[in-house]
């Protein structure tokens, strides 16, 4: 049997399909891209309504199955906008009831987590999860994925975004400072601001706009906050990874594409004796697959709703979601 996944938390729309040995047979993808400006719920929303019927079709076709070949229909249930979140689980809900079968709500982060999981076939990776809303270091422990330090502003990719808008680019921001950094020579001075395990976003902001209103190269913007945030990223990581017996990192979410923070986590893991895993680009961002596959997971340990209780939950945290596929396998390692 195999398994369909809705993502629709933020920007994209996206129906991946997955197999129960975790193969990616289908992901089909949509990204809503506002003309100019951040992303407006509701014309993101509208979007994910007008594609994702399509996207269904698209992604059965490409996997060669039928609704008879499926096991659940799984969705992102949270965090995320909550007009993108409801058009996603409309969908979902839809399917469940016609194909009549079972629905399985996803957290959107624990999936980002489970994919970087199964593809690295690390046990018990600390992950970075990096993304547009959020940034967080997390490891599993007793019962949750346990969130060890984050952003306290802004998530990494939004501060991105925020920024490449500002210098006169338009969304997403993440690939194009990445082009741009490459043609910097000089590291202007930005603050950085590591706290704990924590990182902060909004102050790198500011001061890059500052010295951009100076008449500071947007080349040099680019590489500099490239390597002050993807540092202050590594750092974390790193205060992290002192805590715990496996040297195993693993990164995902869509800033986790970037080739100087994949490269400076790999060097610092590696220095320490470690292993770094980074998925390929198309599942790093948003994408339906890797719903599916935390679907399977959960539905495998007995989890789906019905769905009238199936409401979306937009501030839904990563430490809050139950795991219970982790928790047989973490009491068999001592975990
Ligand atoms: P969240 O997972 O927090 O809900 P999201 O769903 O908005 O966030 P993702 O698709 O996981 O986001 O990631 C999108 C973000 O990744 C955008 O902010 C984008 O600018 C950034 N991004 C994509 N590619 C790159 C890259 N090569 N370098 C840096 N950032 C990137
Ligand atoms: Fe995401």
């Amino acid at each position: 049997m195999a398994i369909l996944g809705i993502e629709s938390t933020a920007h994209t729309a996206s129906v991946g399909i997955v197999s129960e040995s975790a193969e990616v047979l289908a992901i089909a993808s949509d990204m809503y891209r506002p003309p100019s400006g951040g992303i407006h719920p509701r014309e993101a929303a509208n979007h994910h309504v007008d594609h994702l019927p399509g996207l269904v079709e698209r992604a059965l076709e490409a996997a060669q199955l039928g609704p008879t070949d499926l096991e659940a229909i799984a969705f992102a249930q949270g965090p995320g906008l909550g007009p993108c979140l409801r058009a996603g689980a409309t969908v979902a809900r839809t399917l469940s009831l016609a194909w009549d079968l079972p629905l399985v709500p996803v957290n959107h982060c624990v999936a980002h987590v489970e994919i970087a999981r199964v593809l690295s076939g690390l046990d018990d990776p600390l992950l970075l999860y990096a993304s547009g809303g959020n940034t967080q270091v997390i490891a599993y422990g007793r019962g949750r994925y346990r969130v060890l330090g984050e952003t306290i502003d802004i998530g990494i990719g939004n501060f991105l975004d925020k920024l490449w808008i500002a210098l006169g680019g338009t969304f997403p921001g993440g690939p194009a400072i990445e082009a741009e950094a490459k043609l910097g020579t000089e590291l202007l001075p930005l603050p950085y601001s590591v706290h704990g395990m924590d990182v902060a976003f909004s102050g790198m902001l500011t001061a890059t706009l500052a010295l951009h209103a100076k008449g500071a190269k947007r080349a040099d913007l680019a590489y500099s906050v490239e390597v002050t945030a993807y540092s202050m990223l590594t750092e974390i990581t790193e205060r992290a990874l002192a805590h715990r017996k496996h040297g195993a990192v693993v990164l995902g979410g869509g800033v986790a594409c970037n080739e100087r923070l994949r490269a400076m986590v790999r060097t610092m893991v590696e220095e320490r004796g470690g292993t770094m895993f980074a998925p390929p680009r198309s599942l790093c961002v948003d994408n339906g697959a890797m719903i599916a596959w935390t679907g399977h997971l959960a539905f495998q340990s007995g989890l789906s709703v019905l769905p009238d209780a199936s409401a979306v939950q937009p501030r839904q945290r990563t430490d809050l979601v139950a795991t219970p596929w982790r928790e047989a396998r973490a009491a068999s390692v001592g975990l």
